[in-house]
């Protein structure tokens, strides 16, 4: 499974990519917000530290205003990824700007039938939903599975990303079950890097290297 990083900050972005984990990025209109800079400005600069698949999400809600915005944010970069809200419009305009070859993420997924919709209209990444559907006392993770069964058994083309990702065991779990890529913030990926047998590890090594005789 790919990781994608979820966020807008470009320092957060830097420090993933250093550590050579992260294959792509994922942003929205709330995470854009959270920066206060110009949205275009910081996407210019997110192309700038890595090079992979990096999701600008329309803000229009009709599929002409979409198409518009979509072919704006396009010149940016190649690797811009168009993300596209599941509505009927959404549909639509994936459909079009897939025949133009303008890849598209399908987000705010919250059930299968609305991920197999947004596949066969042409989208290039479909993004569901775990955390806020686990918010409201439903399993997220079950829903990556039934997508997951659907695209394998229907050899559906489009990659399913493991979206509000809340904890380092969504991260596990959406792997576990075949899911392609997962999008995560950063502080779940430091989360992942970490763990106590590790730190009280290096402890020991470095209090037994003391021991060694140096010369
Ligand atoms: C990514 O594509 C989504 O916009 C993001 O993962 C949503 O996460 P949230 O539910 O934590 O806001």
């Amino acid at each position: 499974m790919k990781l994608f990083i979820d966020t807008a900050n470009v320092e957060e972005i830097k420090k993933a990519n250093d550590m050579g984990i992260i294959c792509g990025v994922t942003t929205n209109p709330s995470l854009i917000a959270k920066e206060g800079r110009k949205f275009e400005e910081v996407v210019r600069e997110i192309t700038q530290i890595v090079d992979g698949p990096i999701s600008a999400e329309v803000i229009s809600l009709d599929s002409e205003g979409m198409i518009r915005e979509a072919v704006e944010l396009a010149k940016i970069h190649k690797n811009i990824i168009i993300k596209i809200p599941m509505t009927a419009e959404g549909l639509k305009a994936v459909k079009v700007l897939s025949s133009e070859n303008i890849k598209t993420n399908v987000t705010l997924i919250f059930s299968a039938g609305q991920a197999l919709l947004a596949a066969r209209a042409g989208a290039t990444y479909v993004s569901p939903f775990v955390g806020r559907l686990d918010d409201i006392s439903t399993d997220g993770m079950e829903l990556i599975s039934e997508i997951v069964d659907i695209f394998n058994y229907h050899n559906i083309k489009s990659e399913i990303i493991a979206a509000s990702i809340r904890h380092p065991m969504h991260v596990t779990q959406a792997a576990r079950i075949g899911c392609h890529i997962a999008t995560v913030p950063y502080k779940v990926l430091v989360q992942m890097t970490k763990h106590p047998l590790t730190d009280r590890g290096i402890e020991q090594f470095l209090k037994d290297w003391e021991t060694v005789p140096k010369n």
